[in-house]
């Protein structure tokens, strides 16, 4: 700005103007600065010509900024007879600066007193539509007057400082011989390069959302927009986005995203509702069914569930529960329908409609009905007939007789009654048909007639039965007898209840059957029970007894039995007699009468026979009720002693054939023993002994003796070792040798049954070479009997006899080998 004073100080110095510009401008490209500077022009012009002047060498005419401007200029410029014009101008009125073509501010007028105007009134001058700036004026200077446009003045101009693009963001602002960047908003620096920033940590993310940044000047600067969004079924807190301002604040806090919350449901009036749903019972996703109490349907949505959408509605209209509704009900011919409730729910569900019908007809059918949750009626639809009496039939057997057709019974008709023979009316006889269709008097029935009740006959029995009862009218009785009885007193056991009420026949009993007459006994009594017509019935006992001294022989009573025949033959009366008193076959009896008159006070005595002893009383008397006074007695044989059996014997005793037999008494007399040694043992003495008389046995018992085998002498070179002392039955004798010799039979004999030993006595052998001497010897004498060919074969069979002998070393039986090998040689030979 100084260096551009001094441009204006070399003006004044007479140097060219056109030079100094182009110095000026030169210096200024050179320093770099940019100035905004101020000309003027040598010559006057009019404000038209002036400005056109300007804008071609310079900007543009002179347009005043501030108070430091003006004082500038005043003090700069020359003094001019005219003046400078500058660059304001009246347009439509309004004085307007024509560089910007903004209008005069009140504040930045700078009149001169009683400018703008005063001088065009008087002068009666117009058009001052142009400005002149008193420079260095002696009064008011540097302070503006209007002029006419066509006056000749020095043109005031000015070149600007700035270019384009010298701010990048902001407008550049001309000071005196200089310039700023006033920066828009959002930008600082020298040069409005700089964009303000905010805080990119305050653009959080939301849970469930997702924002979208957009820059314009830079990351999270100055015009970023920030849109934020959420996920299906969730909203933003505040639908607005955030912008960074100049301020370096975002617009807003960073919102949040809010799960989608539908309307809250609630219950349908007769019905039911249920919510739920994975986020909340009416949030996003929450399904609610609906259902409606028996009765009521789903109306006014298209389905029974709704859903809560991600806009927050739910996706159709709430529903509501209507009543079902029945059909509709016609009026009745001759009656009325009367229905609940208003027009519109007099068919729904639960309402009740009535039936009644006019005078002169009855209602045939329900009275009412309501419609029920299946939308029908719960009655079929009654209708109105005209009142008639009912047909009066009723009863089976009534007789009906009416005035009129019976399906035309109508009030004033009369009929009259009677019943079926067996049957009784009851009640009126005649009725009559009145005006509300009523009998006048309750119709009568026919009851069956009823025969006097029967009863089951004393020992018998009665069964009834009939179609109408078992004592109506048709109804019988059929009567039987107890075993021993008889029907009597009707002509058939079966009774009929006749129509007149009484039995057909009279009532039958049951007779016992009458046994034979009983005469009575002789030498004795026969009583019965009972009164004379019944002695001899069925059932009834007779009893017999005899008179003293006689005793009844056969039953004492007898009955008399249902084929009409006494239980038991008649019984006799005897004298009583002692009974024979002879029983036992060895008892000898003797008596003072006759035995077969045995009559009490008869006296008899007993004695045995020989061998036999008396057990007993020795005599008896025949008392009176002829019992003898003692017990019977008996004769009991005197028997041997038991016999004494001998050691080493066996007894057997049975009776000898000559003995009388008894199998029940084995009588001891006659009994016969006989003895049998055991084995190895002998008897001596008599074998068998019977026994006699008095007791005695025939003989004394025998006794049984052990056999005896001979005495065994040692052998020669041997020893002989016994069991027993004495050679008898069953002993043993065992043999040995002296060493170096062997024994040549059988070690072990035993004494058998018959006295003899098992075997013949053993030797005891010299060693064997004196044996195989004796065997070459024996050879040789072979081999002169032998062929060549034979003697090998025998030699050869000898060997393996004798081989085989050492293989067959055992204690087992030893005699059978060699019989083996006698076999084979003999096959062989
Ligand atoms: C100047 O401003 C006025 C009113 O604002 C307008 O009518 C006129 O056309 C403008 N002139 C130019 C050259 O822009
Ligand atoms: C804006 O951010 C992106 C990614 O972080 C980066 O590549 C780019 O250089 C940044 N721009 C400015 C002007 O810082
Ligand atoms: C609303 O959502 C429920 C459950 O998904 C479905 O059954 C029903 O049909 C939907 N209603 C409409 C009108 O789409």
């Amino acid at each position: 700005m100084e260096f551009c004073f001094g441009l204006l100080q070399t003006r004044r110095s007479n140097t060219s103007w056109i030079s100094l510009t182009f110095l000026c401008s030169m210096l200024c490209m050179w320093t770099r600065v940019e100035c905004w500077s101020y000309y003027y022009s040598d010559t006057v012009m009019n404000w038209e010509n002036a400005r056109a002047w300007c804008q071609e060498n310079y900007t543009d005419m002179v347009a005043i900024q501030n108070q430091e401007e003006i004082g500038y200029l005043n003090s700069s410029l020359p003094r001019k007879v005219y003046y400078y014009w500058i660059g304001i101008r009246k347009v439509n009125k309004v004085w307007t600066w024509v560089g910007t073509n903004k209008s005069l501010t009140a504040e930045a007028t700078n009149w001169a007193k009683g400018e703008p105007n005063g001088r065009n009134k008087r002068r009666k001058m117009e058009n001052e539509d142009c400005v002149e700036m008193y420079i260095k004026r002696e009064s008011q200077p540097a302070k503006w007057n209007d002029e006419r446009c066509g006056k000749l003045k020095t043109a005031l101009c000015y070149s600007a400082a700035c270019k384009d693009n010298m701010c990048r963001y902001g407008d550049c602002v001309e000071t005196i011989n200089s310039h700023k960047c006033a920066c828009f908003e959002g930008f600082y620096g020298d040069k409005c390069e700089q964009v303000v920033k905010c805080n990119a940590e305050e653009v959080k993310v939301p849970d469930k959302g997702s924002v979208n940044c957009t820059h314009t000047f830079g990351n999270f600067s100055y015009a970023s927009v920030c849109q934020y969004s959420c996920e299906e079924g969730y909203q933003l807190s505040m639908s607005k986005h955030l912008t960074c301002t100049a301020s370096k604040q975002w617009s807003e806090q960073p919102p949040t995203c809010e799960l989608v919350q539908c309307e809250q449901m609630s219950s349908p009036a007769r019905g039911s509702m249920k919510c739920s749903g994975p986020l909340g019972s009416s949030s996003f996703q929450a399904t609610c069914a609906f259902t409606c109490d028996e009765g009521y349907v789903l109306a006014g949505s298209q389905s029974n569930t709704l859903q809560c959408e991600a806009s927050g509605l739910w996706n159709d209209s709430k529903p509501f529960c209507v009543g079902v509704q029945c059909p509709y009900l016609q009026e009745l011919d001759n009656g009325v329908v009367s229905c609940e409730g208003d027009a519109d729910v007099r068919f729904s569900y639960g309402n009740t409609c009535s039936f009644s019908c006019a005078p002169g007809y009855h209602l045939v059918g329900p009275s009412r009905a309501t419609c029920t949750s299946a939308a029908e009626w719960s009655e079929r639809m009654p209708r109105c007939e005209a009142i008639t009496c009912q047909n009066p039939e009723g009863d089976a057997h009534i007789i009906t007789q009416c005035s009129q057709h019976l399906t035309e019974l109508r009030p004033g008709s009369t009929c009259s009654f009677s019943c079926e023979a067996g049957f009784e009316l009851q009640g009126a006889h005649t009725t009559q048909c009145s005006e509300d269709g009523q009998w006048s008097k309750v119709l009568p029935t026919c009851t069956v007639v009823q025969c006097e009740q029967m009863s089951s006959p004393a020992r018998g029995s009665m069964k009834c039965s009939g179609p109408l009862g078992s004592s109506s009218f048709q109804a019988t009785c059929a009567f039987t007898c107890d075993e021993g009885y008889v029907l009597a007193g009707s002509q058939s056991n079966t009774l009929q209840c006749e129509a007149s009420g009484l039995w057909n026949d009279s009532k039958p009993f049951c007779v016992g059957v009458q046994c034979p007459y009983l005469q009575e006994l002789d030498n004795g009594v026969v009583s019965c029970e009972g009164d004379a017509d019944v002695r001899f019935s069925y059932g009834n006992t007779c009893s017999f007894s005899c008179a003293p001294g006689y005793h009844l022989v056969g039953p004492s009573r007898a009955t008399c039995t249902s084929a009409a025949e006494w239980s038991e033959r008649m019984p006799r009366c005897e004298a009583i007699t002692c009974q024979n008193p002879e029983g036992d076959a060895h008892i000898i009896t003797q008596c003072s009468q006759h035995l077969t008159e045995l009559r009490p006070g008869s006296t008899c005595s007993f004695s045995c026979e020989a061998g036999f002893e008396l057990q007993g009383a020795h005599t008896t008397q025949c008392s009176e009720d002829g019992q003898w006074s003692k017990v019977l007695p008996t004769c009991t044989a005197m028997g041997c002693p038991a016999p004494e059996i001998p050691t080493g014997a066996q007894i057997s005793c049975s009776l000898s054939l000559s003995s009388p037999a008894s199998t029940v008494t084995p009588h001891p007399l006659g009994k016969v023993c006989t003895f049998i040694c055991d084995e190895g043992h002998e008897l001596q003495g008599a074998p068998s002994m019977e026994c006699a008389n008095l007791g005695r046995w025939s003989s004394t018992p025998p006794s049984c003796t052990a056999v005896r085998c001979p005495s065994l002498e040692a052998p020669e070179n041997g020893d002989v070792n016994c069991s027993n002392a004495e050679p008898v039955y069953n002993s043993q004798c065992s043999f040995t040798c002296n060493q170096d010799h062997s024994l040549d039979g059988r070690d072990l004999l035993t004494c058998d049954r018959h006295g003899n030993w098992t075997g013949e006595r053993p030797n005891c052998q010299a060693p064997v070479s004196q044996m195989s001497a004796i065997v070459s010897g024996s050879a040789v004498g072979g081999a002169l009997s032998l062929t060549g060919l034979s003697l090998a074969i025998w030699i050869l069979k000898r060997l393996r006899q004798k081989g085989s002998k050492f293989e067959l070393n055992s204690n087992s039986d030893i005699e059978d080998p060699p019989q083996v090998y006698k076999n084979s040689i003999e096959s062989l030979i």
